[in-house]
């Protein structure tokens, strides 16, 4: 059970009495002039000394966080004279890297469309950021509502800088993303008469967030793992890729892969390839906390890298607003968004509302750092500092019993260590959540600097520029998943591929080298590091 410090209670009793008055008085929304100051000065992106930058590889020259570098320019796990390509150990059409939502559906459209398609994940099939997103998946299908109005909300909280035809897909294709997920079986919250309930996320102008409570990604990453095994497409499990093969046109081939519980090294051939490994928040930028799952530690970006492949706004993190501040048990956990958007408030150690609820997501946590960092109004935590998140004024908003059944996972969380978030404010600061960056691709999911590799999910950078509003993210994984599963196995019908050869991870080598180049990393990293560096 967790017990408040002293102080924490104190400062409970100060978000007590001032709940009527900010109940009654929400606090202003920002001018755009404050929003760039806040962010300037507290966002986590703006920290120069956290980045560095790369000396080899596609993107050489431009800034990426420490962590990133040292993966991005680390040594490959394979020595590739001893890695014999003539005999692969699998052959397919279309092989998927990565057993989450963006590859699970990027699979099953591929299986729809004919391919042989196998999946390889380095961990088990769900084990991803999808199954642990909470709030739910935005898509503009309402009548007040319009993709073009939704592209605005994006465009703009990314701050200008999505790319125009990918986030054209995102809201176009997101009701049918929708429809697609209702037929599979996903069990969205519905009214009494059968419409799809929805709310706001920060950032957006129309109420076009669709939930399944706030267990959203466990309900449609189950759901998209029952259609991948019912439709038996191979799963090969507990078995992580570990450099893209390449054929001697330079184009995508297949994979090295290694069995990562007995090392065993495997030959994967495929005609075409779709990365879908997800982000990177097991990487700690910065030494933050994460909202991610295990496997989240940027495997993807480094493969295609490695490859060849461009990266874009591979600098830019998110982190959002609101993890667990504590108990220190669930440190960095996500709570929602959406106890936000049925009516919680931020408020500081003295009791007062700091920011209006809904801004994006980079502004408010940079308020919260700003309070706590900048201000001195942060409350002390086991781990640092927090401010809290005024739950108990949903059910006043909402009525009593709205906690229970739109958040129950919040209850659950916090419930398990005596604290009912019906009756007491939790303690939250931002958490590592998204990687905003990642690969470069066109339209049709392909990478653009290397053929026949393709990408989908959270390892794509670009679909929401700068900044991702709530909701957005379990939106690309089906449609960009399901995009590089049309396009994968539309291209694999013409594809024929020639000798495989891994002599870009020797040319990779040789730049790190002649750049004098020696991070210390292996890489990719596939599990983080939690071993005690005072051992
Ligand atoms: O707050 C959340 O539920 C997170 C949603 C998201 O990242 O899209």
């Amino acid at each position: 059970m967790y017990q408040y410090t002293q102080e924490q209670l104190d400062s409970m009793k100060k978000v007590e009495a001032s709940r009527q008055e900010r109940l009654s008085n929400l606090h202003a929304r920002m001018t755009a002039d404050e929003k760039d100051a806040v962010l300037k000065q507290f966002h986590p992106d703006y920290i120069e000394s956290a980045y560095e930058t790369l000396k080899v590889g596609p993107n050489k020259g431009e800034k990426v966080l420490h962590e990133l570098a040292d993966l991005l320019q680390g040594k490959s796990r394979i020595e590739t004279s001893k890695i014999d390509l003539s005999k692969p150990d699998y052959d397919v059409d279309v092989l998927v890297i990565g057993g989450g939502g963006a590859g699970s559906s990027a699979a099953v459209t591929a299986h729809a469309n004919g391919a042989n398609v196998m999946i390889v994940t380095k961990l088990r099939i769900g084990d991803a950021n999808s199954m642990m997103a909470e709030g739910g998946i935005q898509a503009a299908d309402k009548p007040n509502d319009s993709p073009a109005q939704h592209y605005l909300d994006a465009f703009g909280g990314g701050h200008f800088a999505a790319k125009p035809c990918l986030l054209e897909k995102l809201v176009k294709e997101a009701p049918d993303a929708i429809r697609w997920l209702s037929d599979l079986g996903v069990m969205f919250d519905k009214t009494a008469t059968g419409e799809m309930v929805t709310t706001h996320g920060g950032g957006t102008s129309r109420k076009r967030m669709h939930a399944c409570k706030d267990y959203s990604g466990a309900e449609i990453m189950r759901t998209l793992r029952d259609e991948v095994l019912n439709r038996g497409i191979p799963v090969v499990d507990f078995t992580a890729a570990i450099e893209i093969i390449k054929d001697v046109e330079g184009k995508a081939a297949g994979a090295v892969l290694q069995n990562m519980e007995t090392g065993e090294i495997l030959i994967a051939k495929a005609k075409t390839v779709v990365i879908a490994t997800g982000g990177a928040g097991r990487l700690h930028y910065q030494g933050f906390p994460t909202s991610n799952h295990y496997g989240a530690t940027a495997d993807g970006l480094v493969l295609a890298y490695r490859a060849g492949a461009s990266l874009l706004y591979a600098d830019t993190l998110q982190y959002h607003p609101t993890g667990a501040a504590e108990p220190t048990q669930i440190y960095g956990a996500l709570v929602t968004e959406k106890v936000r958007s049925l009516g919680a408030q931020l408020v500081n150690k003295n009791g007062e509302a700091f920011v209006y609820s809904l801004e994006t997501r980079d502004v408010t946590a940079s308020t919260i750092i700003r309070e706590c960092k900048g201000r001195g109004n942060g409350v002390k935590t086991t781990d640092g500092e927090g401010v809290w998140l005024d739950t108990p004024m949903i059910d006043i908003i909402g009525g009593e019993g709205t906690i229970e059944k739109r958040i129950p996972a919040m209850m659950r969380m916090f419930g398990k260590y005596g604290i009912d978030i019906r009756k007491e404010p939790i303690l939250i600061y931002p958490t590592l959540h998204y990687q905003n960056g990642g690969i470069d691709i066109e339209a049709d999911g392909q990478t653009t600097k290397i053929e026949n590799l393709y990408v989908a999910g959270e390892a794509v950078g670009g679909i929401h520029g700068r900044n991702r509003l709530m909701g957005n993210s379990l939106l690309d994984i089906i449609v960009f998943g399901r995009n590089a599963g049309k396009y994968a196995s539309e291209k694999c019908k013409t594809v024929e591929v020639k000798e495989l050869t891994l002599s870009h991870v020797d040319a990779f080598n040789k730049e790190l080298s002649d750049a004098g180049v020696d991070t210390g990393k292996v890489s990719p990293q596939l599990l983080p590091n939690y071993k005690r560096q005072d051992l």
